[in-house]
């Protein structure tokens, strides 16, 4: 893993925070952790990379999004983004990002998104001290 730091910026300490082995993790099926209070959502995707969102589906209120469908959108253009679908009212986010992508007629409700690391086999997330 490489630790990128920026000694002029900094305003919160980030750390990486271990959250599972990679092997624990299946294609396209979400895991949930846990770090602190906070419900990560964690998905390893058919090419390989591992995403990390929050848990918590801003339009259910309810922690569910690791119980998502895994999915893809596509726009004109040409680009196609990973995505995930709340199980619950099917709204959709990139799975990058964390913004939302279909809102279903609902306001804009973004969600977190985190950073990933893979070392040697172990998955960890940015954890940026609140
Ligand atoms: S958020 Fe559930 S029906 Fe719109």
């Amino acid at each position: 893993m490489t630790m990128v730091t920026n000694p002029t910026t900094p305003v919160r300490a980030a750390r990486w925070v271990r959250l599972c082995a990679f092997e624990q993790l299946s294609v396209e099926r979400g895991r949930a952790a846990l770090v602190g209070d906070t419900q990560i959502a964690l998905f390893l995707l058919a090419d390989g990379t591992v995403r990390a969102v929050s848990n918590y589906d801003p339009y259910s209120g309810a922690h569910v999004l690791s119980r998502g469908i895994v999915g893809t959108a596509a726009f004109a253009g040409g680009a196609v983004i990973p995505t995930i679908t709340s199980p619950l009212h099917k709204q959709s986010w990139d799975l990058r990002t964390g913004t939302v992508v279909e809102t279903h007629g609902h306001d804009e409700r973004h969600i977190t998104s985190f950073a990933v690391a893979v070392d040697d086999g172990q998955v960890f997330v940015k954890w940026e001290e609140a």
